[in-house]
This record gives C-alpha cells, structure tokens and sequence, in this order.
C-alpha cells in the first residue's frame, strides 16, 4: 500500500465504474430518483395542496398559485405520457418536478417550497403511497376471504382428514379448514385497516424538523390530502417511519399465511395425497416428464415471503441506529416497500386465482380421512359417554383397539363387535355409530368445531361481514 502502484491499482477498481471521479460516485449513492419516481402522482398532489393552502393563507398570491397548479398539472401529463425527462443530476422525484415546474413556469416556481423541507414533503409522499397501497392491499384480501367462503360452502360436508405433526389426527371437514385461512386472511385485514388509521396523519408543514413560522394551516392540507388530521410534533414527523414499518410487519404475516397455504397446496396436488387437483392456469409441465404438473404458482408464493420478510428486517435495520430526526439513510425505506407491495399483491392475486379454480377430490379425501384410525377420539369419547370409563382409561382401551385393527390390516369400524367386547365389555353395538368419519365430523357441535353445522355458521357470520 505504501507504494504508489497500488494506490493506483486500488484507485483504478473503481475508478473504472465511476469514470468522472468522486462526484460521479457522489451522484450514484445519492439519488434516489431511479425509484422515487414511483411518488410523483403523490408529490404533485402534495405540492397542490400545499400551494393552495399558501395561498388561501396569504403566504403567496393567488396567481402564483395558478400558474404552480397549471404547471403541476402539465408535469402530471408529461410523466403519465412518458415524454417527462428524469435527471439523477436532481436527485430525486421532489427536485426533479420542482426543476421542471421553474422551466414551465419561471419565478413563481420558486414560491412553492415555502414553509416545507423536502424531510416532510417525503415524508408525505411516502405516507400517501402506503396508505393507498394498504387499501388496495384490503380489497385484495377481501377478494382472497371471498374465494374461500365460496370453497368453504361447497365443502361444508366434504370429509377429509385432519392433521397434527402432518399424522392423521381426526377427520374434519375441507369447509373447516378453509375457513381456518378466512380466519387468518380476516386477521391480516384487521391489520390492514389498524394501520391505515394509524397512519391517517398528515406530515406536511412539519417543515425540516422545527415547524415554521410562517401562518401556515396544515389543518388545512391535512384534510384536502385525506388525512384525518395532522401528525402533533414536527421531530417524530420527519423521523418516523413506522407506516413502513407497519405496512412490512402485516406484508410479512399476511405472506407467512400465504406461504403456509402455498405448502399445503403442494403437499395436496401430490399423486400421494391427491387431494386437489390445480387449474392448467396455476401450473406448469414438465420439459422432460411428461406425467408432471407442477405447482409452480404455489411454490413461487412460498418463495416471496423470503424477500417480503428480508424487507422488513432491512428497514428495521435501517432505522434502529438513527439519532431524531431525519437522516439520509431514511432513504433507503422504499425499494423494500415497493419491492414487497409487488411481492405481496402477485402472491395473494396467485392464491386468489388457485383457490378459486382449484377442483376438489371429495373421494380422495375421504378415503384419507378413514384411514389412520381417526376415529379413535371420538371411540374414547364414546367410553367416557356410554360406558362410564375416566377419560384416561377409554385412552388406553382404545389404544388396544387400534392395536388390534392395526393387527388385523383394518380400520376400528372393521373390528367386530365380539372382537371390541373382547377389549372392554361394556361396549355395544351403538359404538359402529361413532366410528365412521361422517359421524365423528357430525358430531363436533361445539363453538368453532368441525361439524358441518357449525361450519355453516362460522361462513354466515364471515358474510355478514366485509
Ligand atoms: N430523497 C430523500 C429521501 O428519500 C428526500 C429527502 C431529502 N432530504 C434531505 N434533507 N436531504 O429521503
């Protein structure tokens, strides 16, 4: 190091990248345009309100503010048509519309950034954008909710067998184990709609950090941008980016839902269980074995959810060094944000499409569910009823009995009665009556249980509600 061909040498890594030097490294970490663009429709629409509150307050004259929104309005129309030219000279969406409205409209351009820092125009922009992209986010989940009640009703009688460690537990109904995923879905938009009142307050006019004192009335802005009100200190105003934060938390529990589905989805498309079968729409072939189709929607779910939880790990990261109020590295919020609402919005769109579309195997699934001695619950259950026996004695009865069906090759309602009496004598012949997954699916009545009756009523209170 100490000679000056490696000092060159170390130079010329990067000095290669960065022909023109520092400045040009200087631009690269700095703007952030190449993907802030993604807020102009919110910074124009900021930048209106703004203007017209300046004026309204007698900040600026009221003819500037025409010509602000005039040339606002023409810059809108240039973006959405393309011709609009970006420069990364301007760093980012907020200089980038405000260097183009001095060349539309001259001096009075100069007027708009009164009373406001680019720290809480940001701060703003940015707010808006989660917020409509949560309420996208909960008409999307709606439809999710919607395509498994359906699926729920169909299949309010649909046997199959119920699981715990992935081992045959105790047959349920397909209707009950959609609903459990309405009730997980349900939960995500509850979130949803939590954040969007927490985050219902306007930032703008917090200025950089201190406030202003010009006679601004962000009463005022709060309520033309659709805020309930304004935020109350202008220091947690420009540092706080805990709508992120929020909006990744919910993202990374609503995919972690989706992940878990995608998995059973492609644990059921098996030959093996061959529980459902996926639309052609939600698969793929494959290039070699021509018997294969895969679930490659469902898979590729389950893959988002690493980069939507990578997100918010990153943005936690991010914030938890910074001292109050804003600092650059703030910045660095939106790729994760916009990178998982993309994430997020395809994988509920493609569960959405295969849960709608996916044909069930009501034979498959109660074959399934007769097999593995499901019933043995609900054969303990009958000794404790009928027969008298403490909970943990019937336990162990029936623990003989699947023993022996285990022995003989075939199911508990297989044994005879003889055979049963053989095990415990107070069994009779009303025993075959809760042997059968139909009977012991009928016979869950309790509140939330499995039987059909009850599912039917989980899915009419969810109608009830939207
Ligand atoms: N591009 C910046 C960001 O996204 C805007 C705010 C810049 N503020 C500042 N004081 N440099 O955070």
């Amino acid at each position: 190091m100490a000679d000056g061909t490696d000092q060159k040498s170390s130079n010329q890594m990067w000095g290669g990248r960065f022909a023109s030097g520092p400045s040009a490294i200087m631009e690269e970490i700095n703007a952030s345009i190449g993907f802030d663009k993604k807020l102009y429709a919110q910074d124009i629409r900021g930048s209106m309100a703004h203007a017209a509150m300046l004026a309204s307050k007698g900040i600026i004259s009221p003819e500037d503010k025409d010509k602000i929104t005039e040339g606002l309005n023409t810059i809108l129309s240039e973006i959405e048509s393309g011709s609009f030219e970006f420069s990364r000279k301007l760093e980012d969406i907020h200089m980038n519309i405000e260097a183009r409205l001095a060349t539309l409209i001259g001096p009075a351009a100069g007027r708009l950034h009164t009373a406001r820092s680019r720290n809480d125009q940001v701060a703003l922009d940015f707010r808006l954008w989660v917020k409509e992209e949560l309420q996208k986010t909960e008409g999307m989940l709606t439809a999710l909710i919607a395509a498994f009640l359906d699926r729920a009703e169909e299949n309010a009688d649909t046997v199959m067998p119920g699981f715990t460690h992935l081992q045959t537990a105790q047959p349920v109904t397909f209707g009950h184990h959609c609903m459990a995923y309405v009730e997980m879905f349900g939960r995500d938009r509850a979130r949803v709609r939590h954040a969007i009142e927490h985050m219902d307050e306007s930032p703008i006019g917090a200025a950089a950090l201190a406030g202003t004192g010009y006679p601004i009335d962000r009463h005022m802005t709060a309520k033309a941008l659709g805020f309930r009100e304004p935020t109350r200190n202008s220091i947690d105003t420009v540092s706080d980016r805990d709508f992120a934060l929020e909006f990744l938390s919910i993202a990374s529990i609503c995919a972690t839902h989706l992940s878990r589905l995608a998995e059973e989805i492609v644990i059921w498309s098996t030959p093996q269980f061959g529980f459902i079968r996926l639309s052609d729409a939600f698969s793929t072939g494959s290039s070699i074995m021509p018997q294969k189709k895969n679930p490659d929607a469902a898979e590729l779910v389950r893959a988002k959810t690493g980069r939507i939880n990578g997100s918010l790990i990153a943005l936690l990261t991010v914030m938890k060094g910074l001292p109050l109020a804003y600092s650059k590295d703030m910045q660095e919020d939106k790729e994760q944000v916009f990178d998982s609402a993309e994430s997020l919005e395809l994988a509920i769109a493609a569960m959405t499409g295969m849960i709608r579309d996916l044909e069930v195997r009501k034979d498959r699934m109660r074959a399934a569910a007769g097999s593995g001695y499901s019933t043995a619950t609900d054969l303990a259950d009958w000794l404790v009823r009928e027969a008298g026996l403490p909970f943990r004695d019937a336990h162990h009865v029936t623990g003989n009995a699947v023993a022996l069906a285990e022995k003989k090759g075939c199911d508990l309602a297989d044994l005879s009665l003889e055979e049963l009496q053989a095990i415990h004598r107070g069994i009779t012949d009303s025993v075959f009556d809760v042997l059968s997954v139909e009977a012991s699916v009928a016979s869950r009545t309790s509140f939330g249980g499995t039987a059909p009756s009850e599912v039917r009523k989980q899915i009419a209170w969810w109608r009830g509600r939207n």
